[in-house]
């Protein structure tokens, strides 16, 4: 009688030890889990407003301008000096160095061609729009478009003009001018006859559509956790090597508890959409207002796909024609950025505020009030009543931040081996 007793307690502990983490996940849960699989994620949607996007020699020619530090008012400054690609595509910094401190913090590239809108607050509706931005910032490249165009012209003519037709005419091509720059810039822009402006706007546009279409080509690789979720979806027991079990109690926070998987949403882990999380801005004097003023930047934007340079006709221009600029939640709103790599990329937020995932986690528990407009997480008065407070133990937290250590894979370039 005892030894049954004891050789029942011994297979009952042998049974708990090694039991299939298979077992654990409800078949609603396994569908959730499912849905965060990068095979989920496919090929980035189509831009119609830029007629180059999937053309391999467009990539080509966007992959050596984006290395290119000529592009920059002092020869120093290239996309990929903030996007370093053994970074990941950004550069661990709090906020974006160029010419000099940006305010806010540089978002990785990968896949990033399957957001509607570009950047922490969205003022752009195309890569190949927003890849404009950074190249005439002072802050960043500092360049100016006669000097970009006449580069293309200069560097790029036989490559350029066998995609795009021929280069604006020499005599648009001299000196510096730009309708955004320097005082002298803009006068000397001002001083163009007005076909030249349109030829080098027309250039200057095709310099982001070919950049676009090189960022097309760059996605996240498959990390543990994808390994993982096609092992238990597939109905086979995953071992400690694709999960440990504190990352899979992490895991199941992520799609259950601790809610993040209701902003933190689909293969990429984000919903695309812009939320107030009461993140502490960097300046209190001078809170960053986020999505609310981007929306009429967006509209506004001679680069937008209703524009001049834009490939689209205008019904094919949904996002920008049916966007809401009078939401009320969009004030101190960021985009939701993907988790993929996170553990990658400290510090965090959009402007570097947190300086580990641990601090991540102790403010969406914390959910303090929001210094600038209301924090969807804030206990009281948050525009979504029906959100739960975000509760946590320490060990839960630590979970969590377990969990997200395994979303990290190299990055894969389409056409190249990863
Ligand atoms: C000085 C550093 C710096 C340089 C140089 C730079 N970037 Fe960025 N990049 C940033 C920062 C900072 C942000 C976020 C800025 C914001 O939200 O206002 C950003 C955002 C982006 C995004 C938005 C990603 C998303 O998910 O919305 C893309 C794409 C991007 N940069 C591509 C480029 C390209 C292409 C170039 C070269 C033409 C470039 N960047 C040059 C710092 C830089
Ligand atoms: C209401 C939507 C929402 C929920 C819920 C949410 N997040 Fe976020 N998350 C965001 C937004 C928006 C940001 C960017 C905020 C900012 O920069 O001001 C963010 C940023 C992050 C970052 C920083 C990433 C980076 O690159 O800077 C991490 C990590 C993160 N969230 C993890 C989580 C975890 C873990 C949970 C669950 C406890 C969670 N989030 C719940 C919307 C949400």
């Amino acid at each position: 009688m005892k030894h049954t007793l004891l050789a029942a307690a011994l297979a009952l502990l042998l049974l708990s030890a090694f039991r299939p983490v298979t077992e654990s996940w409800t078949p609603a849960e396994r569908a959730a889990l499912s849905a965060l699989h990068i095979s989920r994620l496919g090929a980035a949607p189509p831009d119609p407003s830029n007629a180059v996007a999937d053309r391999p020699e467009a990539a080509a020619l966007g992959r050596r301008l984006f290395f290119d530090a000529r592009l920059s008012a002092n020869g120093r400054v290239s996309c990929a000096s903030c996007h370093a690609p053994e970074r990941g595509f950004q550069d661990g910094r709090p906020v974006g160095q160029g010419l000099a401190t940006g305010s806010r913090r540089t978002m990785p590239v990968p896949a990033a061609a399957h957001a509607d809108w570009f950047f922490w607050d969205g003022r752009k509706d195309s890569l190949w729009s927003q890849a404009l931005g950074p190249l005439e910032d002072a802050a960043e490249h500092g360049a100016n478009r006669v000097q970009l165009v006449r580069l293309l012209a200069e560097a790029y003519r036989p490559e350029y003009e066998a995609l795009f037709g021929p280069l604006p005419p020499q005599a648009a091509l001299t000196g510096a001018a730009s309708p955004l720059g320097t005082a002298a810039e803009r006068a000397a822009w001002a001083r163009l006859p007005e076909a030249q402006q349109q030829a080098v706007d027309r250039a200057f546009a095709n310099l982001g559509k070919a950049i676009a279409a090189y960022e097309r080509t760059l996605m996240p690789g498959e990390s543990r956790f994808d390994r993982y979720v096609a092992t238990v979806t597939a109905g086979r027991a995953a071992d400690e090597a694709l999960l440990s079990p504190a990352e899979v109690r992490g895991l199941r926070l992520f799609i259950g508890k601790a809610q993040c998987v209701s902003c933190h949403a689909g293969p990429l882990l984000t919903d695309q959409h812009f939320h107030n999380t009461g993140v502490p801005p960097r300046d209190p004097r001078r809170p960053d207002p986020g999505r609310a003023p981007a929306v009429a930047r967006a509209l506004a934007d001679p680069f937008n796909c209703l524009g001049h340079h834009s490939d689209a006709p205008p019904q094919r221009c949904a996002e920008l024609r049916y966007i809401a600029d009078d939401d009320p939640h969009m004030q101190a709103a960021f985009k939701t950025p993907g988790l993929r790599n996170v553990a990658e990329r400290a510090p965090y937020m959009h402007a570097g505020q947190f300086a580990t995932l641990e601090q991540v986690i102790t403010h969406y528990v914390a959910a303090p009030d929001a210094v600038l407009g209301h924090s969807e997480l804030a206990r009281a008065g948050h525009p979504h009543a029906e959100r739960r407070p975000i509760a946590l133990g320490d060990a839960e937290a630590a979970d969590l931040a377990a969990f997200l250590r395994s979303l990290s894979a190299p990055v894969c370039e389409r056409g190249q081996p990863c």
